[in-house]
């Protein structure tokens, strides 16, 4: 008995959780390859998640995306950075691809292109159902180098808790990927509340800010400086469990990103009113007594950093500001993980 078996489904699915920096990543001494100057740490987010699903077929005529029930046409932003992805992903693997074109659908659960690291999410969730779909085999690191290709913060999204991203030095990008500073359930004191102020995808995307930064503010070099300071503090503190230490280099180093961005010409001005209302309400809540602190991405929302036992205290008094959109309590999330669920 002869059984025609079908070829095997090129189809998978993959969930990612977004994530925050806390000491920032901006500017890249590599554009294609998204290659940056300094290293990051971030939090990754639980609660806040990209969903994707990946199909490669020889039957499709095009590359399809469709992100949060909406076709993607092939002159969006979005689309031209997922066609950029999808270029390095056939080059680096022109066998398993040869002939396939894939459709992409992709759902994130909070707001896109706000702020919120939805690029980091998406990209580390496309990437991972990728290398299921295709059974390319590829290990987290790679998947970290992989999803670097897509969204530079994306690097960091592939591994769960607290995370660093090295910089690398290779001018092929083989030793910029990220890695584990400890797990999900290493500090459960540790919470993050994000305050959404506005929905609105923003104007200047983080990849042409950082261009322009680069180009035209003359403090990037002071920046560059100090992050290893950063760094290691950060780094510090996490290994001690050291609240008080964290939030702080995490603020500092939010502000001087900002000030980056504030003396980029154009300037860069991510923040509104609400975002400087809170910012105001945090530094004297600590002067209060109660501790926490903030930190900003490319957008205007506000993640605030507190211990577990403050974050009742500080809902409470998030509710009353009227002005604030959402309020979403988050922590220390997981990894990039593949999923059964399928988009379509
Ligand atoms: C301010 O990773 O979105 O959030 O690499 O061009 O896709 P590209 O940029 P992206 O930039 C993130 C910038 C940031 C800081 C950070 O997440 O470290």
């Amino acid at each position: 008995m002869h059984h025609i078996s079908k070829p095997k489904k090129k189809k998978a699915s993959a969930i990612a959780n977004s994530n925050i920096a806390l000491i920032k990543y901006w500017g890249k001494r590599d554009d294609e390859l998204h290659l940056p100057y300094n290293n990051s740490i971030s939090v990754t987010l639980s609660g806040l998640f990209t969903h994707t699903t990946v199909d490669f077929n020889k039957e499709y005529s095009q590359d399809v995306l469709i992100l949060n029930g909406k076709r993607i046409k092939p002159d969006n932003d979005k689309y031209k950075y997922i066609a950029k992805f999808l270029n390095s992903l056939r080059k680096s693997f022109p066998q398993k691809l040869s002939g396939l074109k894939i459709k992409i659908v992709s759902k994130n659960n909070f707001p896109t292109g706000a702020g919120l690291a939805s690029s980091a999410s998406g990209f580390a969730a496309l990437t991972a159902a990728c290398n299921e779909a295709l059974g390319l085999g590829l290990d987290k690191r790679q998947l970290s180098i992989l999803a670097r290709r897509g969204s530079g913060s994306a690097a960091r999204s592939i591994f769960g808790g607290f995370v660093e991203w090295h910089k690398g030095s290779n001018q092929d990008g083989s030793d910029s990927y990220a890695s584990q500073i400890a797990d999900k359930n290493y500090w459960p004191e540790f919470k993050i509340i994000i305050c959404t102020t506005n929905t609105k995808e923003k104007e200047i995307k983080s990849r042409a800010g950082m261009r322009t930064t680069i180009k035209t503010c003359p403090f990037y070099s002071g920046w560059l400086k100090t992050i290893k300071h950063d760094i290691e503090i950060a780094r510090q503190a996490i290994t001690e469990k050291d609240f008080s230490s964290l939030g702080q280099i995490a603020e500092t180093n939010c502000l001087k990103l900002h000030a980056l961005m504030i003396t980029t010409y154009p300037p860069i001005i991510y923040w509104n009113e609400s975002t400087i209302s809170l910012i105001r309400s945090i530094l004297n809540w600590r002067k209060e007594g109660l501790e926490c602190y903030f930190t900003i991405d490319a957008g205007p929302q506000v993640k605030i950093l507190c211990r577990n036992s403050d974050t009742a205290t500080i809902i409470k008094k998030l509710k009353d500001m009227t002005f604030i959109k959402n309020i979403k309590l988050s922590q220390p999330g997981s990894g990039v993980k593949i999923s059964n669920f399928h988009l379509f």
